[in-house]
């Protein structure tokens, strides 16, 4: 599943959805605008704003609105990037240099604040508490995600239920708001409004469960983004944990070693403990398994051509190679 054909039903409303944000990174100050600019016209696959327009359009909605919400959803997404290049200490997203690495870290840390306040306005330009405080809430929780991550760096004994509550408050609660907003503005009942967000939450699960194979296994060509960066952040990611769990002694203690030091040069040995503990083919079977989750939480959305596409999204979480 290609995300551009996934995108065709759509593209009307993406090209609206381009436009909004162009016309609100404006800023009168120049290394805003460098920055936002350098990171935005870099691309990106644009997949939670599409949830938001395929959930609005999946329940009936008629306005524009959703237009400037999923524009708010992917500043928000923006933003995590910035910070999170800064933490993590990369230095290649979307097939570039990272924004830190060319303008430095204080820069990309201010300009990602003024993505998030620049959402923040947006937001209250569309002026509904109800959406005010479910994108408040995703970025609170998106906030302690990180920070929980950064708790857990370097440890190789933290429980398999933990790293999912890192992986669901970083990155699925944002595919969960995207989700339901589309609901809301739709004006679904609150059964299909839950549904929808909990189609957004396993998805966003699933979505990361394969950031943490491609990880170890991408191309960078084709995710734009280096290998091994998990590995030299020391970040015990579940392809570590199945290996560390099911590996041989000498395996697991590679890994262990790792992950407490925290070492791209491990690389070569954490490769051979995932290979022959099948880590990669686990991390995809629990990927799937959140996909169908994802799928099964659509059955009361009435049948329609976005709800094949969120449907087919939900493959395409797994199936990626970007
Ligand atoms: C990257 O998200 C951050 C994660 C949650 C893994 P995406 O893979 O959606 O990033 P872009 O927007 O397509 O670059
Ligand atoms: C990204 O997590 C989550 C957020 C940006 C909040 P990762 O650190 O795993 O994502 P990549 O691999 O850098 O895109
Ligand atoms: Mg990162
Ligand atoms: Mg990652």
């Amino acid at each position: 599943m290609q995300l551009d054909s996934l995108n065709t039903l759509i593209a009307p409303d993406m090209k609206a959805v381009d436009a909004v944000i162009r016309d609100r990174l404006h800023s009168d100050v120049v290394l805003v605008r460098q920055v936002a600019e350098y990171i935005i016209s870099a691309g990106g696959k644009r997949m939670r704003p599409a949830l938001v327009i395929l959930a609005a359009q999946a329940t009936g909605y008629q306005g524009s609105h959703h237009h400037e919400l999923a524009a708010v959803v992917e500043f928000i997404h923006t933003a995590t990037l910035l910070h999170d290049d800064v933490v993590d200490e990369s230095s290649l997203r979307r097939g570039r240099q990272t924004a830190n690495t060319l303008f430095g870290n204080a820069a990309s840390v201010l300009v990602g604040d003024f993505l998030y306040s620049r959402a923040f306005q947006m937001m209250v330009g569309v002026g509904s508490m109800r959406i005010m405080e479910v994108l408040a809430d995703a970025t609170n929780v998106i906030a302690e995600g990180e920070v929980l991550q950064l708790m857990n760096c370097n440890n190789a004994d933290i429980a398999t239920e933990n790293y999912l509550q890192v992986i669901r408050y970083k990155t699925a609660k944002l595919f969960e708001a995207a989700a339901r907003l589309g609901g809301i503005l739709g004006g679904a009942s609150a059964e299909l409004e839950d549904g929808l967000a909990r189609y957004g939450m396993h998805l966003g699960t699933a979505f990361q469960l394969i950031d943490d194979v491609l990880d170890y296994s991408g191309d960078e060509n084709e995710t734009g983004k280096h290998l091994g960066d998990d590995l030299a952040e020391g970040k015990p990611t579940l392809p570590l944990l199945h290996a560390m769990h099911h590996g041989t002694a000498e395996h697991s203690a590679a890994v262990r070693r790792a992950i407490e030091q925290g070492d791209r040069e491990e690389l070569p040995a954490v490769l051979t403990a995932i290979r022959s503990t099948g880590a990669l083919e686990e991390t995809r079977r629990y990927a799937e398994i959140e996909a169908q989750s994802a799928r099964d939480a659509l059955s009361s959305l009435p049948p329609s051509i976005y709800r094949d596409s969120l449907l087919q999204f939900a493959a395409f979480a797994v199936d990626r190679r970007h």
